[in-house]
């Protein structure tokens, strides 16, 4: 029997929003690296620090790609007031709607194989939508706050990261803190990651709508063989 497939697509993620999606997944990759070197350090090398200088190697990874992912997130700012309504989804949540939360019961049900029937977003969907906004525009802030306050205490009194954000410090105790929750903050969006990536696939496949090549050309097809 021949099944007539119709296809529907919708422009979901301008061009700004997919390049910020990649450019700050390869920093967050070259973070947790990073930042798992820097505190599970390599055994010393002998000789002059300076002739092989691989911890100031693995700290710079660090730095350049903190600045990558801090100006690119300030990027990501500025397009949610310029782009379209889905733009502004990391920074917006309804949680005042009550379909807002029956739909993030269906969707947690949905994702544990408990519902048969996948629903259709044209952004995303209410979990998604939740999670994202809580690891990657709360946790990101997060972990730039806290990063920059650890590289205050080396950029010295009186550096502009120190005027901008020594005062985490004091704030959250003391220097041993701020660094055991940059730490933590790390195998929060790891986990996420993980989740992340694996969700995508899965929805990509079960849920008739396009996920990964919708963050590659904007554009999200529905495909549905029912008439
Ligand atoms: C460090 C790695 C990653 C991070 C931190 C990350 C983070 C995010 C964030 C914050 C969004 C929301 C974008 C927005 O609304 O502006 C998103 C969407 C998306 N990501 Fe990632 N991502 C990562 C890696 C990946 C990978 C490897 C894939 C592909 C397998 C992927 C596939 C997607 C897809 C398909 C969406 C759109 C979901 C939807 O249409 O609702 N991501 N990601
Ligand atoms: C997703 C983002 C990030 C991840 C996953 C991450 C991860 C980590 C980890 C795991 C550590 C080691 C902490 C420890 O000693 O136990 C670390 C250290 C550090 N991070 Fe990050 N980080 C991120 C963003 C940033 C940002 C935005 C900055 C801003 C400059 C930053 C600056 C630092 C500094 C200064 C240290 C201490 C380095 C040292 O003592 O040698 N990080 N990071």
């Amino acid at each position: 029997m021949h099944t007539e497939i119709k296809r529907t697509a919708v422009y979901v993620y301008e061009a700004p929003v997919r390049l910020w999606h990649w450019i700050n997944a390869l920093a967050i990759t070259v973070l947790a690296a990073s930042g798992w070197f820097i505190a599970n350090p390599l055994p010393t090398l002998p000789g002059e620090a300076s002739d092989h200088f691989v911890m100031g190697y693995i700290r710079f990874a660090h730095f350049a790609a903190a600045y990558i992912f801090a100006v690119a997130f300030l990027g990501r700012i500025y397009w949610a007031f310029v782009g379209n309504s889905h733009s502004r989804q990391l920074f917006s949540l309804p949680l005042h709607r009550l379909s807002f939360w029956r739909e993030l019961l269906h969707e947690v049900r949905w994702y544990a194989f408990l519902e048969q029937e996948p629903k259709k977003y044209v952004g995303h969907n209410p979990l998604a939508h939740l999670v994202m906004v809580a690891i990657i525009t709360v946790g990101g802030i997060a972990m730039v706050l806290t990063g920059f306050a650890l590289y205050a205490e080396q950029s010295g009194l009186g550096s502009w990261q120190d005027q901008l954000f020594g005062w985490l410090i004091p704030l959250v105790g003391q220097s041993q803190d701020v660094r055991l929750w940059h730490h933590w903050g790390m195998w929060i969006i790891v986990i996420f990651v993980v989740i992340h990536v694996y969700v995508a696939i899965r929805e990509d496949i079960v849920s008739r709508q396009s996920l990964i090549s919708t963050m590659v050309s904007g554009w999200r097809m529905f495909k549905d063989d029912r008439p």
